[in-house]
């Protein structure tokens, strides 16, 4: 080999362990990870000083893609993530699926505390008090991952102000992936601070409707058919879905949304945006 040649790799080498770690754009760090079964996790990162949100809301989160193989640049390679966290926590909270070929998700389930993300501070979405009219009791409705943005609701104060009942329907295909919004519903009923906050009697609001598809659990099936045959208002001993006094807000896979849109506007309830507020919202940056 010649001897230049041999020198430029020595040089090379000697360059990048003299390099300090490029610094991400947007980079936030992150504080905690849980993984809650092979292919579901949650972790928490840093928040910008500048960031405000409002709960329901998602921003655009991700690492950086591997080097193009000519210019050796690496672009980030970023997902829609629903914040999880409520908008008054020092931390920003999220859940996600773990796709072990999937671009982002096959490494980001990899992250430990002190690592970075990238975080575009952005928010933006449709799952927001200020796209729904006051009414009585507010629906929650998700699948999988889905629930994130509710748990991010289920921890601010005004969804108790604006609603007198608060019903969490998840569907998932095993009991195991219940447990995310399961103990998140149990621990903030009980947490001394979220009794200061929001107000035990309000928390007492949480209906919490869990059903499964593929295991055996206390109540199974979609939740689609639940409602559509009336298992649902039976169980929780109501009428069923009037416009005068239900909300309802969607997030899970895009059949899933499309679903549960039909059986809304069934009972007469429009979709509601931002500028528009109606009686029901559905997530649309959600995917997985
Ligand atoms: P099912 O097992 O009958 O498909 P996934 O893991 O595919 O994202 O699904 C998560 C959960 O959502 C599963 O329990 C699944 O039920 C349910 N689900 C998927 N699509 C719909 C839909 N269109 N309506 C109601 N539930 C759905």
């Amino acid at each position: 080999m010649p001897v230049d040649e041999i020198m430029t790799e020595q040089t090379i080498v000697n360059q990048i362990d003299a390099k300090p770690v490029p610094t991400l754009p947007d980079a936030q760090t992150v504080t905690s990870v849980k993984h809650w079964t092979d292919y579901l996790f949650s972790f928490r990162v840093s928040r910008p000083a500048s960031l405000r949100f409002r709960s329901g809301e998602f921003v655009m989160i991700g690492l950086l893609g591997d080097p193009d193989p000519k210019t050796g640049k690496q672009k980030p390679l970023l997902r829609a993530y629903s914040i999880a966290s409520p908008s008054w926590d020092e931390e920003l909270e999220f859940y996600s699926i773990k796709v072990q070929d999937g671009p982002l998700t096959s490494r980001l389930q990899h992250i430990q505390p002190g690592d970075q993300i990238i975080l575009r501070p952005k928010p933006v979405g449709t799952l927001v008090h200020d796209a729904l009219l006051p009414g009585k009791r507010l629906w929650l409705f998700a699948t999988g991952t889905g629930f994130a943005p509710f748990a991010s609701l289920l921890r601010e104060p005004e969804t108790y102000e604006n609603f007198e009942q608060v019903i969490v329907t998840h569907t998932t295909r095993e009991v195991a992936e219940l447990e995310y919004s399961r103990s998140l519903i149990e621990d903030i009923q009980n947490d001394e601070m979220m009794h200061e906050l929001i107000g035990k009697e309000n928390l007492a609001k949480i209906v919490y409707y869990p059903t499964t598809t593929r295991e055996q659990s206390p109540k199974m099936g979609r939740i689609t058919k639940l409602l559509q045959d009336g298992t649902v208002f039976a169980d929780l001993g109501i009428d069923g879905i009037n416009v005068e006094t239900d909300r309802g807000m969607v997030c899970g896979s895009l059949d899933f949304n499309k679903d549960i849109k039909e059986i809304l506007e069934g009972f007469g309830l429009e979709e509601g945006a931002n500028s528009d507020p109606k009686h029901y919202v559905v997530e649309k940056a959600f995917v997985g």
